[in-house]
């Protein structure tokens, strides 16, 4: 056996990709036995070497095809051990059902995401600690405007050099406008968040949420507004049959403005959306105003929009039943427990989204 034969043996049978390695380096290192071969060309009379050169070329591509032949067995048999040794078995259960649920105004969050979501409209976020030009003076309440009294505002010490208190936002429109300046037209989110305001009662907390939408584009009309408001109801409240109607209002950021009710009926001495029995105004909404529109920059000649803003724990007690809206924030396990959602399902339009 010639020592090339028994160096293709050895590669053939070399156990572990380190011993391959220590070959490799044997017949093809820095002063391996075919580099050596390779070094003597140089050593050779011309007709020798037209002779020897290409044996020598041959069997140095025969060792390195050689080389990554076996490499790639050992490899696979490796990875084949592992597949059959290494398993995980997907259907063992939980060591322990999960503690947490989702609380309410999350999963209506959740739920508001996935159906406008499904409209084409993003979600869009504002700062709670807000300028007063954002939370009033862009929207069209310059100051001393009555409708700023409409809110009671928490408004903050004036840090350093401010000449006007900054203040905690009394409602998710400020995001209307940055929004707006952010993204420019035209333009479709909503902006679910915090909001607050100097109120406490059963239906009343300091700290509350809403959840804005807004729309700008070219040929914006009333028409508009309803279709969304009313897909969006009969989504949200997973029936077909609400009655709706629209009440004239007024908001200084929106021209005309309008409430939305909706028809409920009694049931177990609650509310339910649904019937006819009587009428519960559920948001706000209306035509962006024109100013508003010139305050994000946009001509209002070319661009026109609509608005809605809406309660969010409003939505999630009408929907899933709780009648006191300050148990939304006593943090009482027993309460969550109650009416929190599993972590696990995601509300999705095909699979309800009060699922
Ligand atoms: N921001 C208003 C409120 O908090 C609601 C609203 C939003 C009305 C957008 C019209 C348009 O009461």
């Amino acid at each position: 056996m010639t020592d090339a034969e028994t160096m293709l043996d050895r590669i053939a049978a070399a156990a572990s990709l380190g011993d391959l390695d220590a070959l490799r380096v044997e017949a093809l290192g820095k002063s391996g036995s075919i580099t050596a071969l390779l070094k003597s060309l140089g050593g050779m009379d011309a007709e020798t070497r037209t002779r020897e050169a290409p044996k020598i070329h041959a069997l140095r591509e025969q060792v390195t095809g050689a080389i990554a032949d076996r490499k790639t067995a050992l490899e696979t048999a490796e990875l084949e051990r592992k597949l059959a040794t290494e398993r995980l078995d997907l259907s063992l259960p939980a060591p322990e059902a999960p503690l947490g649920t989702v609380h309410p105004v999350s999963q209506v969050m959740d739920e508001l995401a996935e159906i406008f979501a499904d409209l084409g409209f993003a979600v869009a976020e504002g700062p709670e600690i807000e300028t007063q030009w954002y939370n009033f003076t862009a929207l069209n309440m310059p100051e001393n405007h009555p409708a700023r009294a409409m809110q009671d505002t928490f408004y903050l010490e004036p840090r350093d050099g401010e000449t006007e208190p900054r203040v905690l936002r009394t409602h998710t429109s400020p995001v209307q406008i940055r929004a707006g300046e952010a993204l420019g037209a035209p333009l479709y989110v909503i902006a679910p968040g915090r909001v607050y305001r100097s109120d406490s009662d059963a239906t009343h907390t300091p700290m509350f949420h809403q959840v804005e939408g807004l729309v700008i584009d070219k040929g914006i009309t009333l028409g508009h507004l309803k279709w969304t408001l009313e897909t969006f109801v009969k989504a949200f409240f997973e029936r077909d049959d609400i009655a709706m109607r629209f009440r004239p209002s007024y908001f200084p950021f929106t021209e005309p403005s309008a409430e939305l009710d909706v028809g409920y009926r009694h049931e177990k001495g609650r509310r339910v959306v649904g019937g006819q029995d009587g009428w519960m105004e559920i948001l706000g909404s209306g035509m962006v105003h024109p100013r508003v529109i010139a305050n994000i920059g946009l001509d209002p000649e070319e661009w026109q929009g609509f608005a809605f803003g809406c309660g969010i724990d409003r939505l999630a007690m009408l929907k899933y039943g709780m009648d006191d809206l300050r148990a939304f924030f006593d943090g009482d396990i027993r309460w969550l427990k109650h009416y929190g959602f599993r972590a696990l399902d995601v509300p999705t339009l095909s699979g309800g989204v009060g699922a």
